[in-house]
């Protein structure tokens, strides 16, 4: 892993920024996107820019089950607001968590992800060391898949609704087989209440116990934290 340090989330806006830009200059086609709060400083570097995605691909990590695209805190909406508005691309793929068969759907998200394989894949990382939504005790061999989401998450995503009780129960996820098929993987995170996962993610055990840890095995894998992030490595 290749760990850039940065002062701050800004500064590691223009650090992920910089990433993407190199990708897209070396012919990258396809896009893995994540939401939350950790890419938007990259995304909003991006939409500043003048980097052109209009014959890009993009498919996202992740969305809720049974959460109207239009809910204010739906993934498309999320990726609509704070990047396809202002940054088209060619096309933009994410899990339909509306799906009546969601068998189905997972299965198809897989196919669309074979066929348009991944250049580059940006994750944040959940405080128990979740990427996507696959949380602790996940098979590292699964493909896209519905999640149940552990309480602990539903209580961080607590703050993004009206209550607890509105925030859904599962999600779509890409699987960790998908996402360690992409050429690059650039993780980011910033502030003191990642800074264990950070550490067990870079430094612990490669363990379904840390989803994070399965990125040591990867040999393309950028790393961009800031200081309190960074604040509990050796
Ligand atoms: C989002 C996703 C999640 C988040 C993680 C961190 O698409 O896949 O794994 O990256 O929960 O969330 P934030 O960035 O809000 O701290």
């Amino acid at each position: 892993m290749k760990i850039i340090k940065v002062t701050d989330e800004q500064a590691g806006g223009k650090a992920g920024f910089e990433i993407f830009k190199e990708a897209l200059e070396n012919g990258a086609k396809t896009f893995g996107l994540a939401t939350g709060s950790t890419p938007l400083t990259t995304y909003a570097e991006i939409t500043a820019s003048d980097l052109d995605f209009s014959k890009a691909t993009s498919i996202n990590l992740d969305e809720y089950v049974n959460l109207s695209t239009d809910h204010d805190q739906s993934y498309h909406y999320f990726m609509n607001e704070n990047l396809f508005s202002k940054k088209p691309f060619a096309q933009s793929f994410l899990p339909d968590g509306n799906a009546s068969d969601l068998a189905a759907t997972t299965k198809a998200y897989h196919e669309i992800i074979e066929n348009h394989p991944i250049d580059l894949q940006i994750l944040g990382i959940g405080q128990n060391g979740h990427i996507g939504f696959n949380e602790p005790g996940t098979s590292f061999t699964a493909n896209t898949h519905v999640v149940d989401l552990t309480d602990s998450t539903i209580e961080a995503n607590s703050r993004f609704f009206a209550s607890r009780d509105d925030v859904p129960a599962q999600a779509i996820s890409m699987g960790i087989a998908e996402i360690l098929q992409s050429k690059q993987i650039l993780v980011e995170a910033f502030g003191k209440n990642k800074a264990q996962a950070v550490k067990n993610m870079i430094e612990g055990p490669v363990t379904e116990d840390v989803p994070a840890s399965v990125l040591q095995n990867h040999d393309n894998v950028i790393v961009i934290i800031d200081e309190a992030a960074a604040s509990l490595l050796a």
